[in-house]
């Protein structure tokens, strides 16, 4: 009885001094950097995204762009600071003829787009473009080749006519084709999901496919090391990651993949924005398992590369839903809501706090395609809660990450919980820290105190993304319904901050 007195006594104190989640940052033990690569994107020929979203046309006399790409989509991502954008797939990517998009438009072949909704497309799109496009935007271009239904020799070829400086059969037909200087190409994925849509292999077998790859790309290395990733596991298939550290030799891969979608149920995924407290319940539990995915395929990766010198590359991730009513079903458009902004949030801190081995992602995809940052309707275009997250969160791009523990009450429904808060922190080149916050639970406000050791400050200025309902998002009538605000909810009194964040809302602190 006595025992019992003494630690609800403890829980009461505790509570009243600490408030309901308490956190505690260490300021001074920094020693992993937050690749800016984590915020990289992903642009496939699906649906949408390339034609009508980034590409509109060079003819086109209704929208404003440059060379065909839209004027207001380059500002937007400059703004978001993109540092890379994986092309032209995806499943697409090891169906993709690279030599059918270049050259004199009216010569090229048409292809139809098998997995994404059966269409035919004219090649307009094509390297020249996108490459163009990527130093238009200032981010680095990620080329995923085709391995799937491609040959090596293909393959090296693009290698060659993107980037190769000398003389050469390939380069001579770049500079036909009207670009005198190779490219900056750094990153080559091998193959995209070779267990699935990338030709249903086996762990075993696609890594001797990619050794045979890796060898011939490398023939190809210039100055810039070329940086090869290799299709990687889907969510929890822990064998893949196992066989490919196993039996693919190190010195030939810098990078291997993951994909993860955030998704209900893939017979049932549920609505975009008129979802239920329970389905948003849900795609937080799979959004969250992101944790526990990449702890354990780094595990994985620590048993064979304990230097940790091969990337994790979460280079497919976000929410998947039902396309919206009236939609082309192969072409995945969906909204984009507070619910998405909950992914993002939490998403982006889990790859900060592993940021000694995840050092590439890429959310799928950028515009009019599931996950998406940007919407766009004729010449109308908007941007989505998870473009202002991942705006809001950009401060983290390239700092050292900083060490933050999370004491989280629990988000509660229906008997099974979550944490409801998800934090990470960071110091940049300037020396102010960031300090990111996300609350998920759907109902409840969140106290929140968080310890601040090993630095003082004296300043503290914060911006918060929320929005009276979770299923709220921005339409063509009304894009603005949710931007970033200022916050006042946070003070900072000595070596603690104290505030409150409201249900479903993502706050980031600048201290100084
Ligand atoms: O992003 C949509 C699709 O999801 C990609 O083409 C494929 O790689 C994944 O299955």
């Amino acid at each position: 009885m006595k025992k019992l007195l003494q630690v609800l006594l403890f829980c009461f104190c505790f509570s009243t001094v600490f408030g309901q989640n308490q956190l505690v940052l260490n300021a001074d033990l920094g020693k992993h950097k937050i690749d800016k690569h984590i915020y990289g994107h992903f642009a496939e020929h699906l649906g949408r995204c390339i034609y009508g979203g980034f590409y509109v046309g060079e003819d086109n006399d209704k929208i404003k762009h440059t060379k065909g790409v839209r004027n207001d989509v380059v500002d937007a991502l400059k703004k978001l600071k993109i540092p890379n954008l994986r092309w032209p797939g995806g499943c697409f990517a090891d169906t993709y003829h690279w030599k059918d998009g270049v050259g004199p438009k009216e010569k090229r072949p048409t292809i139809v787009n098998r997995w994404w909704g059966g269409v035919t497309e004219d090649n307009s799109f094509g390297t020249h473009n996108f490459l163009d496009m990527c130093e238009l935007i200032g981010t680095e271009p990620y080329l995923s080749g085709n391995v799937g239904s491609g040959t090596v020799q293909e393959f090296i070829d693009w290698v060659q006519y993107t980037t190769f400086d000398g003389k050469s059969p390939m380069s001579d037909l770049r500079k036909e084709n009207g670009r005198a200087n190779p490219w900056k190409v750094k990153y080559w994925g091998i193959g995209n999901e070779a267990w699935g849509c990338g030709g249903n292999m086996r762990a075993e077998y696609y890594a001797d496919v990619y050794r045979q790859y890796a060898t011939f790309l490398s023939a190809w290395q210039n100055d810039e090391k070329i940086f090869r990733i290799a299709s990687g596991a889907n969510s929890s298939d822990y064998k893949w990651t196992e066989v490919l550290m196993r039996d693919i030799p190190h010195q030939m891969l810098e990078g291997v993949a993951l994909h993860h979608y955030s998704v209900i149920d893939w017979n049932k995924k549920g609505p975009s924005t008129t979802f239920t407290e329970e389905q948003y319940f849900t795609t937080m539990k799979r959004a969250m398992l992101m944790d526990e995915l990449v702890t354990k395929h780094s595990n994985i990766m620590d048993k064979y590369d304990p230097a940790k010198k091969v990337a994790l590359v979460v280079d497919e991730w976000g929410g998947w839903y039902d396309v919206e009513p009236g939609t082309n079903p192969g072409f995945l458009y969906q909204q984009n809501t507070m619910r998405d902004a909950m992914i993002a949030g939490v998403t982006l801190n889990i790859f900060h706090n592993h940021a000694d081995r995840v050092r590439m992602a890429n959310l799928a995809q950028t515009i009019n395609v599931l996950q998406a940052v940007i919407l766009t309707n004729e010449e109308k275009m908007i941007v989505t809660p998870t473009y202002h997250v991942m705006e809001m969160f950009n401060v983290h791009q390239d700092a050292t990450m900083l060490p933050i523990t999370v004491n989280s009450t629990d988000y509660v429904f229906n008997n099974e919980k979550l944490q409801a808060i998800s934090a990470s922190a960071s110091r940049d080149a300037n020396g102010a820290v960031h300090i990111s916050l996300v609350n998920i639970d759907a109902k409840k406000e969140q106290e929140v105190t968080l310890d601040l050791r090993g630095a003082k400050f004296s300043n503290v200025t914060a911006k918060i993304l929320t929005s009276p309902k979770i299923q709220d998002h921005n339409t063509f009538e009304n894009p603005e319904k949710i931007k970033p605000a200022g916050f006042k909810g946070i003070t900072l009194s000595g070596n603690s901050l104290k505030g409150k964040l409201p249900p479903f809302s993502v706050v980031v602190l600048e201290l100084k």
